[in-house]
């Protein structure tokens, strides 16, 4: 969503914080916009990509300072438009300001800041919280944005500047995640760490409720009730290289062909096949609680659901205990029961989205146990929760989720298996089954292989406008992951569900000739798919399976079949999910999108 870059140091902001802009481009937007300190506030705005922003800085002449903000918008409030482009500017004091979250009560705040005089020229939320910290001002920027800040509802991270203040940064957060880089004599405030690391690796993460008052010598942070508190600056843990394209065409690709890598850093060191045993070094505290635990509840949004719905069934199949899986959005307003004894599990690769975080927040509040399964390390979920597995993929930056899925999984399988080993499972078991886990890796290269294959079938479907995906048991969740890339970056129409829920209405949708994707793994449910296949054959569907290798039989009912290496069930979604991510891949190129900026998209969903 909304991407955060600020500048204040002795260098010119403008390179900076384009720069800064194109590395943020990846978290989704449809407008960006820039602001600098020269004398008075200088503003540029542009709707559409930060490209056009930058040719239009070109012919602004004069548009310099060392102190600047910039943005881009995923809009909320107000169409997109170049008025409602961030930064806002006050009517009074050249304040400007630019805004990630939602402020929920900006009409009553509205209503009072126009009886007092202050003249709107957007509908935005930003615009309101931009006049109420001009109300506030009398000198101090800080003090104001402190003032503001305890009047509004909802979730902020912003930064501000101020005319009149040309050697002062002022940013501050609640519920959507800030950084502040500390290099010498210069600061860069970015949304993440992409948009830093290229200037320094020191860094700290602003907590909620938190204002941060940086000045060219130096920084203090505070609550908004102005009381000091002291961050914790660190190293952080990114490489420049990790967030560059390296000879790939696009990130989702480059992520896609991570994954032997990725999944190997995932399960490093967490494996031992000679014990038996899993090790989570993470939950390894709450081994007690977990094992006595009665009752697992799984929550996410988007592609982390679809993890969490393939955790929930390796809990009940590994670890023998009850799981169930929610919608976090779903979870999070209703009259949630938590007993005794449950464990929330939150699945989210950024550790920010608004509706999983709340979900947590709820089920804590409950007397809940709280685990996440989280990829951003420091991430709001990561600290707010008990305990955690990071998912170790390194950062994801195309908007479709690739990497992160499969290291949800194996992730979500190995706590399966840490539970399951301390209640019902054997050592000889769990040896065996750490074994096929650890041959993951290299079976995900061998599908990876067959890349050029999985295009060449692709592009003969590719004029479709409608698929199915199906699947039973482990390749149900799957089967909606597919149909969920396959809309994502193609935009085609696409459908997943469980295989024998066609017959219940969509198997009305099957006419000559449209492609449906089976995931039809030799496994407990394989003769009853067989025959699905043929209901959807019988009316005219073209039938695109996902097959154990070695099974011949399956050529018979399929007009063409992707093969994935043979492994235990419990352990394929590993290796399914990787034709239906190239087959969305291809679709995606072959129609001519932007694969890594899909409209409408954004990569970490930070409001509800
Ligand atoms: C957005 C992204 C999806 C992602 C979902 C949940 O919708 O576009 O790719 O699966 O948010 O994100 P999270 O960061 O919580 O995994």
């Amino acid at each position: 969503m909304c991407g955060i870059v600020a500048y204040i140091g002795n260098r010119q902001a403008a390179p900076i914080l384009m720069e800064g802009l194109k590395r943020l481009e990846y978290r989704g937007y449809d407008s960006a916009g820039m602001a600098a300190i020269n004398g008075g506030v200088h503003v540029v705005k542009a709707v559409g990509r930060v490209s056009v922003l930058e040719e239009k800085l070109e012919s602004t002449p004069g548009f310099r300072g060392s102190l600047g903000i910039a943005h881009t918008r995923w809009a909320t409030h107000g169409a997109v438009t170049e008025p409602n482009a961030h930064p806002h500017v006050d009517d009074r004091h050249g304040i400007a300001l630019i805004h990630n979250g939602i402020i929920e009560n900006y009409a009553s705040l509205r209503t009072w800041l126009e009886e007092r005089g202050h003249n709107f020229v957007t509908e935005t939320d930003t615009e309101v919280l931009a006049m109420l910290i001009s109300e506030l001002y009398d000198g101090d920027l800080e003090a104001a944005v402190q003032g503001a800040l305890r009047e509004v509802t909802g979730a902020y991270a912003i930064a501000v500047i101020c005319e009149k203040e040309p050697d002062r940064l002022v940013v501050a957060r609640k519920g959507s995640p800030l950084m502040v880089g500390v290099g010498p004599s210069e600061y860069i405030v970015a949304s993440d760490a992409s948009a830093i690391i290229a200037h320094t690796s020191r860094a700290f993460t602003l907590d909620d409720y938190h204002v941060c008052s940086i000045s060219r010598d130096g920084f203090h942070t505070t609550t908004i009730d102005n009381t000091p508190v002291t961050p914790r600056v660190q190293e952080l843990e990114l490489e420049l290289e990790q967030i560059e394209l390296g000879g790939y065409e696009h990130f989702m690709l480059k992520e896609i062909f991570e994954q032997p890598k990725s999944l190997r850093t995932t399960l490093r060191g967490r494996l031992d096949q000679r014990e038996g045993r899993v090790v989570l070094g993470g939950v390894g505290e709450f081994a007690r609680d977990l094992v006595k635990s009665r009752r697992f509840i799984l929550a996410a949004q988007g592609t982390a659901l679809h993890a969490a719905m393939i955790g929930e069934y390796l809990i009940e199949d590994l670890a023998k205990a009850p799981a169930e899986v929610e919608y976090a959005s779903e979870f999070r307003y209703r009259n949630p029961i938590i007993e005794d004894g449950t464990v929330m599990t939150v699945v989210s690769q950024s550790g920010e989205t608004a509706d999983t975080l709340a979900a947590l927040h709820e089920a804590r509040d409950r007397g809940a146990l709280t685990l996440g399964v989280v990829n951003v390390v420091g991430s709001s979920i990561a600290r707010d929760t008990d305990a955690g597995v990071y998912l170790r993929v390194g950062p994801e930056i195309g908007v479709a989720s690739t990497k992160a899925f499969t290291g949800q999984v194996a992730v979500l399988t190995m706590l399966a298996m840490f539970i399951a080993r301390r209640r019902f499972m054997s050592a000889h078991d769990s040896a065996k089954l750490i074994a096929a886990m650890e041959r993951i890796p290299e079976q995900v290269q061998t599908v990876l292989n067959e890349s050029d294959h999985i295009r060449e079938v692709t592009s003969r479907y590719i004029d479709r406008e409608n698929w199915l995906f199906l699947g039973r048991g482990y390749n149900y969740p799957v089967a909606l992951e597919g149909a969920l890339k396959l809309k994502e970056i193609s935009y085609i129409h696409a459908e997943g569900m469980p295989a024998a829920e066609m017959k219940h209405g969509p198997i009305a949708l099957i006419n000559d000739g449209m492609p449906v994707v089976f995931i039809a793994t030799r496994g407990a449910q394989y003769d009853k798919v067989l025959s699905n296949i043929q209901e959807v054959r019988t009316r005219g569907g073209r039938v695109i399976a996902v097959a154990t290798e070695g099974d011949k039989e399956i050529r018979n009912h399929a007009e063409d079949v992707f093969y994935v290496p043979d492994c235990p069930e419990c352990l394929s979604p590993m290796l399914t999910v990787i034709p239906l991510q190239l087959l969305a891949y291809h679709a995606a190129v072959l129609r001519g999108h932007d694969v890594d900026k899909p409209r409408n998209l954004a990569k970490s969903v930070t409001v509800e």
